[in-house]
């Protein structure tokens, strides 16, 4: 687990899929000529290589590849090689037909596509495994090889009668094979839905039971761990193919089929595929801190060491509803916003533009038409830069806030029926907290709600509606170790099994670490606001809308510092704080706005001793640390200049620059400034 990728530059490179160009020998040589002009010093080569490498069932051709990473590496430019379990040759489902999925609605696909092989069976699994373990035999000790690169995007489901089984066998083993406990954690007694025997049970087929949360929840769980129990046999077979180095696989963003904390354990390095949709009817700004709030899940997931920034494209996609090109300056600035939040690479997808089939029109870096082209020209840049950065590799944020972010309480909320139907808002509320942690400058992981709090000053715990067993109690020693903690509306009304917590809410301890207990909860319609009076310190008024609990204050230590000011509720309050020792615990009663969300942090960051920044409007900053090394990253996303108030004695790593105090960041500009620290 231990292993990282071993490079002291940050990568910059590409999906480099040559297999479409094996009859093309000059165009194979002039990608590695201008590879090496647009500074590319790795690539991810052979995902989708299936058919090029077993092109009939066990016959394996694997020179072409041998002579392509040869090629490269003798240039230079390290692989980063893939297997190839994502794309299926049409032989292999003639053959094998049970990799096919099995749909919702219970029919198998025929074959086609990408990105849908059935989990379980086992005649795929082993097809997979006997290639990758040939791959690592063969490439393992390449010495061009930097990294494994497992598979492509893993995700969806399938309801075959293997994974159904498989199911079946997952649930005896967490209800310990007894049906009452199953029964018991599902609610079955409501409309009659008791089960005798786990024979009995099926995946939530569309036109089957699908109307108990337990159930959905235990199923969105099976396959997340399947998905997961699918990547280690292909991580095991490169083992016994004799290759140790680092694996990844890329993760989709925010993805909601995968619990991505439990995937990166099995994980050495973390990488994502990120494609914003850039100048829509958000700001330039609004968009880049959702994207900050997505690295900052992925620095999170390995906190310990850099990410990896995949894929991403030099120009525009093809899959959006719009295909919208990247503004000039852009591709510079969500290039290097990924190192700022810790990624130690920059890749695109992909090297040259397909001539056809899905992403004929996406863009790449180099397209038909060669490579003198404005794309081409800001990806060479963004290398240069990139190439004056290698001294940030390995550095580190280190940040002293975090937000707690659960796939299982994302779960349990999608299928919560009641409050919004539609969608909850979790992830929404998430960026709203976040967004305002990046407006100020103040660093926030993202992390999963088993990882290790005492790292942190300060926790955020946005729609927590589900907890589990152990998780009070952890909380509640973080605060007694001086920590603070914000807790929303929705805080602990469920466990685990999303059963409610009997008592009220939030349930057990936390309703006495907060002082508060939410009575009801009213949804309101869409144009509906309410509005928020502070007090006690904080000022002014915010407006609040979608949810609004109904607090009662239980102890006498919990101070109200705002209520609502219209409806049948207008007095109650809405923003809380208890003290405990030198801790505190926080809570908003409703979904506040921007600058409701902003007070309040204010107040928190003050109280938990943590000095926001004076940023001006639409520049972001992090920070990386190496040792004693700072490096501070500034990035202007405005159209306008900006002044900006780094500490003093630093040197820009890109321009060379001395830095003395303030100084200007020209419209989309970024200064990447190297502080020495002083040990003390
Ligand atoms: C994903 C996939 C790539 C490609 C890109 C297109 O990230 O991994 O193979 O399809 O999307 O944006
Ligand atoms: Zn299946």
């Amino acid at each position: 687990m231990n292993q990282q990728l071993k490079t002291d530059r940050i990568l910059h490179g590409c999906d480099y899929n040559p297999d479409q160009w094996l009859d093309y020998p000059d165009i194979l040589e002039e990608d590695i000529r201008l590879m090496r002009k647009a500074h590319v010093n790795s690539v991810a080569l052979g995902i989708f290589s299936w058919s090029r490498l077993e092109p009939r069932d066990g016959e394996y051709h694997f020179s072409w590849l041998r002579e392509i990473m040869d090629r490269l590496w003798a240039a230079g430019i390290h692989t980063e090689l893939a297997t190839p379990s994502g794309a299926r040759p049409a032989w292999l489902d003639a053959a094998y037909p049970e990799a096919m999925r099995v749909s919702k609605n219970g029919q198998r696909d025929r074959h086609g596509r990408r990105h849908n092989h059935c989990m379980t069976s086992t005649q795929y699994r082993h097809k997979v495994s006997e290639l990758d373990r040939r791959l690592a035999e063969e490439f393992g000790s390449h010495p061009g090889l930097l990294l494994w690169h497992i598979s492509n995007e893993f995700g969806g489901e399938c309801y075959c009668p293997l994974c159904a089984e498989k199911f079946r066998e997952w649930l005896r083993q967490r209800y310990h094979n007894d049906i009452d406990q199953l029964n018991a954690k599902w609610w079955t007694s409501f409309w009659s839905h008791h089960y005798d025997s786990f024979d009995q049970i099926d995946p939530p087929f569309a036109h089957g039971e699908d109307s108990i949360q337990g159930h959905l929840l235990d199923w969105r769980r099976f396959t997340s761990w399947n998905t997961v129990d699918f990547m280690r046999t292909e991580i095991e077979a490169i083992r016994a193919g004799g290759s140790q180095a680092p694996v990844t696989t890329n993760f989709m963003s925010l993805y909601n089929g995968i619990d991505y904390h439990q995937m990166s354990r099995e994980l050495n390095v973390i990488s994502w595929d990120s494609y914003p949709a850039w100048h829509g009817e958000e700001s330039v700004f609004q968009t880049a801190c959702n994207t900050a709030f997505e690295h900052a899940m992925m620095r999170g997931c390995r906190p310990d060491r850099p990410f990896l920034l995949m894929e991403s494209t030099p120009s525009l996609p093809n899959w959006h509803q719009r295909n919208k090109l990247k503004r000039p300056g852009i591709h510079r600035l969500a290039s290097l916003q990924a190192t700022a939040c810790g990624s130690d690479g920059v890749q695109y997808f992909q090297w040259r533009k397909s001539r056809g089939a899905e992403e004929q029109f996406h863009g790449a870096v180099v397209d038909h038409a060669g490579a003198d082209n404005r794309v081409f020209r800001e990806v060479t840049e963004v290398g240069e830069l990139l190439e004056k950065l290698s001294t940030v590799c390995g550095s580190l944020v280190r940040s002293q806030a975090a937000m707690v972010f659960d796939w299982d309480n994302r779960w349990a909320l999608d299928h919560t029926s009641g409050l919004i139907q539609d969608n909850k808002g979790y992830v929404d509320c998430c960026q709203e907290y976040y967004s305002a942690f990046t407006r100020n400058g103040v660093e926030l992981d993202v992390i999963s709600v088993e990882d290790d709090f005492s790292r942190y000053r300060l926790l955020v715990l946005p729609m927590l509606f589900l907890t589990k067993p152990g998780f009070e109690e952890k909380l509640e020693k973080f605060i007694q170790d001086g920590g603070h903690v914000v807790g929303t509306f929705l805080l602990g009304y469920v466990d685990e099994s999303t059963l409610c917590r009997l008592g009220g809410f939030p349930g057990g301890r936390l309703k006495e670490l907060f002082g508060v207990q939410a009575e009801e909860i009213d949804t309101l319609y869409p144009d509906d606001r309410n509005e928020v009076a502070f007090e006690g310190g904080i000022e002014g008024t915010c407006s609040v809308r979608d949810y609004c609990e109904l607090l009662n204050i239980l102890d006498e230590n919990t101070q109200v510092l705002g209520r609502y000011r219209q409806d049948f509720y207008a007095g109650r309050p809405v923003i809380t704080r208890k003290r405990i020792g030198s801790g505190c615990a926080w809570y908003a009663a409703a979904r506040l706005d921007r600058a409701g969300v902003e007070k309040l942090l204010y107040a928190v960051w003050q109280d938990a001793g943590m000095e926001p920044k004076v940023l001006p409007e639409n520049v972001e900053y992090h920070c990386r640390q190496k040792g004693n090394v700072r490096y501070h990253f500034y990035l202007n996303w405005g159209d306008t200049a900006a002044k900006i108030q780094p500490p003093a004695n630093t040197t820009d790593l890109l321009s060379g620059e001395v830095c003395s105090g303030g100084t200007a960041l020209p419209r989309h500009a970024v200064r990447v400034l190297q502080e020495i620290i002083s040990p003390h």
